[in-house]
């Protein structure tokens, strides 16, 4: 396990571009996978989780040629054509990968297929994917009825209508890509918006959907008609380098090509309420059309005086994986900042309320868990000290952007984790110091 040391910085100056974008990293892979014609996809993300899902997709029978720098050409089975493998398909630490992969798999007739991955995969839930992959004809074994290893056996598919018991993306997208199988039209209710990137690569695929109000519909499709796909850099990434320039003194940071999609861009907002200079066009909310595309801009922080906010739960799935850094900027925040009804932080890499929380205590910070989020207040900056990352990536570099920011600097055990979704991370850190 790597310990690094991240030492207080006086300024942050210069530009950076993020690592590609996980979700719609992953999304390619698959939907790659499920074409009968070849798809190119450009600035794919080359970390941990997304190489899981090429390796993912070959077992399935996919061949993926790389031509480096994140080109690659996926030469897919088609929708009905995966492979049986021989060895359980290892998703690694990708939840993602864990979550919509079955959703294609449900309607493989016949075969039957394994998902397995690490120990953080292990203790994540599988059962609410499988309720309505169930309820959609497939047959379907988890651990506990619960928890991976997670089995899925192809079935000839059926629509359904069926209402979402969380805000969750990765759910929407197992169920919307089952649809393509099941012949008519299926129908999801979201209980809030969530990311809707498998909306737009599905429209952009010529498949049938359309939205109203909360309710998505998507028509069975026989053959996806994808040529390219352009993979913008990640918000959730360069959320880290935003963070890092709003609380280290002279900051001023240009961060370049990060993803703008409405859906993605809840910390910003919640940002800008806290008084954070950031300036940039954010994608406008589209209402019920459905964009086929990723918006893209640059975007330019400086270091800002920060005040309290309450983040609310309707808020929290368009921001769900910067939560962390709300935390951390409510260190640095005139009174105190409140997230609510964020209950699923406890089941993502880590349990994220606790290991923010204890986190950023170790670190000298004023912070308390509740039971769906947590309460901090600003004390005017941290103390710094040792944290964790519980092999959770987000962990990792909020660890590493709070010794910038902090008194006595920061070490971060299991450094090695941001590996995961940001290899460059160290890298493109260093060059603004
Ligand atoms: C993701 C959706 C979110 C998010 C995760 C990626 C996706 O999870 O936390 O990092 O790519 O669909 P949920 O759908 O469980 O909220």
């Amino acid at each position: 396990m790597a310990t690094v040391r991240f030492d207080a910085v006086a300024r942050l100056r210069g530009e950076l571009t993020p690592s590609a974008d996980k979700s719609v990293s992953h999304r390619s892979a698959i939907l790659g996978a499920m074409s009968s014609t070849p798809v190119r996809v450009r600035n794919y993300l080359e970390a941990e989780d997304t190489i899981s899902t090429l390796n993912a997709v070959r077992a399935l029978g996919a061949r993926v040629e790389r031509a480096g720098d994140g080109e690659l050409t996926i030469h897919g089975v088609g929708p009905a054509g995966a492979r049986e493998p021989e060895q359980p398909i290892d998703v690694g630490n990708a939840g993602t990968l864990m979550r919509l992969l079955p959703g294609w798999l449900a309607a493989q007739e016949g075969r039957t297929f394994t998902l397995d991955g690490d120990a953080s995969i292990r203790r994540r839930p599988v059962d609410r994917i499988a309720v309505p992959l169930r309820l959609m004809g497939a047959d379907i074994e988890a651990r506990d009825g619960r928890l991976p290893p997670f089995t899925v056996r192809g079935a000839r598919l059926h629509p359904i209508a069926y209402d979402l018991p969380v805000a969750s993306a990765q759910i929407k997208s197992a169920i919307a890509l089952a649809a393509l199988a099941a012949e008519g039209a299926t129908t999801i209710a979201e209980p809030a918006p969530s990311r809707d990137h498998t909306e737009r690569m599905l429209a952009a695929a010529g498949v049938r959907l359309h939205r109203n109000g909360r309710r998505l519909t998507i028509e069975s499709t026989p053959e996806l008609q994808l040529e390219e796909l352009v993979v913008p850099g990640d918000p959730s990434s360069a959320a880290f380098a935003i963070a890092a320039a709003l609380i280290v003194p002279n900051a001023s940071v240009t961060i370049r090509g990060v993803g703008t999609n409405h859906t993605r861009s809840g910390y910003i907002h919640i940002a800008q309420r806290m008084g954070a200079n950031i300036e940039g066009e954010i994608e406008a909310d589209p209402g019920e059309a459905i964009p086929e595309a990723e918006p893209v801009a640059d975007l330019h922080v400086e270091t800002s005086p920060l005040h309290a906010t309450t983040v609310e739960p309707d808020e929290v799935p368009l921001a769900i994986d910067e939560l962390p850094l709300v935390a951390l900027l409510g260190c640095f925040a005139d009174g105190q900042t409140v997230v609510r009804g964020a209950q699923e932080l406890r089941v993502k890499e880590s349990d994220r309320i606790a290991t923010v929380v204890d986190g950023l205590l170790g670190l000298g910070a004023d912070i308390e868990a509740t039971d769906d989020g947590f309460a901090v207040r600003g004390t005017g900056g941290l103390r710094g000290g040792t944290i964790a990352s519980h092999s959770d990536h987000r962990l990792a570099m909020l660890g590493a952007v709070a010794g910038l920011a902090s008194r006595d600097g920061v070490a971060v055990d299991g450094m090695e984790a941001a590996a995961v979704s940001y290899p460059t991370f160290e890298a493109d850190l260093a060059r603004l110091l």
